[in-house]
């Protein structure tokens, strides 16, 4: 066990055409990961992840053909790594109902992209959820089932989607606590902070909203134009330049070597001219870019071949991992063959091997402040800071058991010893009995 790959998975939501941001900060260091020793990596279109933003098909069939493209082209070995399209493995969409149906919905409302469209709908004046999809709503749900599917251990991501893969833990805990196993391995999110932000053209962060980009595949003429048309100052040829804060020296640098970034910041010293310069930033790219584009444009001249290679990465995948995880859920979850069921006998059994639940205790100390804390046993899980009001420690207890407060926002201290996952799947049981509890009340669903 100790020296089997470690399983990175990276999803890549396939909308527009790719640009020179976007290959310095997240297509070549990820093949450059992909080609590790001792790596098992996922790369994947996540097209299903696009139809929430993106509802005209026919760009969204395109944009999956061209970033396929661009991936394979940048140097994806599809021999090598597995390189697939979310769609194609309908196994994620089960598993994200059943991911669905332990998620809490009090994290979703916690998401960053859900909380930013509400906290927009109020500054107008609108309804909370005006405009806003339940799919945008379920986006972490699916994104979860994407990662536990293949039990990756490590997702690369921007600093944006690292709430996501917390969330992914959470639903990964509860689906294992609920159902009595570790189904998921726990995904840990990998934020690269070397990552160069490349700058656009007038020197914000390259970005499609911008409208400030270079696109990776442009033509040579195009780039030429583009590459020119970066924002300089108005410092005559001869006159010393300044590097801080430079758009065509950032640039340049994400295409050099350390050397020769030096050799550039001399020259700057030295006064080279704005023209001079930008021809250099264009040989550079162009040198790299070059036979990328050859590639690329060859990829996208056989569209049927690139299709074939995303099916050919799905069937094997689901072959391998999917399809026998997915058998492995389904007896869980209790969706299973009829003809054994022996009616009473099974229930008895399943409350025999029932655990016992953690509880909150809540009480007063000598210094007249209100405390409370989550035991399970003997064993203290988490211990809370001091309330003024016994009310106010009730309802932290209270966000707590509904998944409203983030262990880590919690007005508690882990007990000693005790790690954060050993809570949360306490109170994930917690829930599961309360929720079995309410469901017997009221007959169920
Ligand atoms: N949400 C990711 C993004 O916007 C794309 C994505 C979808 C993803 N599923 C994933 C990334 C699973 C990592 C793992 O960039």
């Amino acid at each position: 066990m100790s020296n089997a790959p470690v399983r990175v998975l990276t999803g890549i939501t396939p909308s527009g055409t790719p640009h020179l941001g976007n290959y310095v900060g997240a297509i070549r260091p990820a093949v450059a990961a992909s080609r590790a020793a001792g790596v098992e990596s996922f790369y994947f279109l996540a097209d299903l992840h696009s139809l929430i933003k993106a509802q005209d098909p026919l760009r969204t069939q395109r944009s999956t053909l061209e970033i396929a493209a661009a991936w394979l082209a940048c140097g994806l070995d599809p021999s090598k790594v597995w390189f697939y399209r979310q769609s194609d493995v309908p196994e994620i969409t089960e598993l994200t109902w059943y991911l669905t149906c332990v998620a809490g919905k009090g994290i979703l409302n916690r998401a960053h992209a859900y909380k930013a469209a509400v906290d927009r709908n109020r500054a107008e004046g609108e309804d909370d959820d005006a405009g806003v999809s339940a799919g945008l709503f379920m986006y972490p749900v699916l994104m979860a089932a994407d990662i536990l599917i293949f039990n990756a251990q490590r997702v690369p991501v921007g600093r944006d989607q690292v709430q996501h893969i917390e969330m992914a833990r959470d639903f990964g805990q509860r689906f294992n606590h609920v159902y009595g196993r570790e189904y998921f391995v726990l995904p840990e999110a990998v934020v690269e902070e070397h990552v160069a932000t490349l700058p656009g053209l007038d020197g914000r962060k390259m970005s499609k909203s911008y409208g400030n980009t270079i696109p990776l595949f442009a033509s040579p003429a195009e780039l030429k134009r583009l590459i020119f048309s970066i924002v300089t100052d108005s410092r005559a040829p001869g006159e010393p330049k300044a590097t801080a804060g430079s758009a065509l020296f950032q640039l340049y640098q994400a295409f050099a070597s350390p050397e020769d970034t030096a050799a550039f910041a001399r020259a700057y010293a030295d006064g080279i001219g704005w023209g001079e310069a930008k021809q250099q930033l264009l040989e550079r790219v162009e040198r790299e870019v070059a036979p990328l584009r050859d590639r690329y444009l060859a990829l996208v001249a056989r569209p049927g071949d690139i299709e074939d290679i995303l099916r050919d990465g799905a069937r094997r995948l689901r072959e391998r991992y999917a399809t026998p995880l997915l058998a492995q859920l389904r007896e869980a979850v209790g969706l299973r063959d009829l003809s054994s069921v022996q009616l009473g006998a099974s229930e008895a059994r399943d409350e025999a091997h029932r655990p016992a639940l953690a509880s909150f205790k809540q009480y007063r100390e000598a210094d007249g402040r209100f405390y409370f804390k989550l035991v399970e046993g003997e064993r203290v899980l988490l211990q809370s800071h001091g309330f003024d009001a016994p009310r106010e420690a009730g309802q932290a207890i209270a966000a707590l058991r509904r998944g409203q407060t983030a262990l880590a926002d919690a007005p508690a201290t882990l007990g000693e010893g005790v790690a954060a996952e050993a809570v949360l799947a306490a109170l994930a049981a917690m829930a599961a009995a309360d929720a079995e509890k309410a469901a017997k009340a009221g007959g169920g669903a």
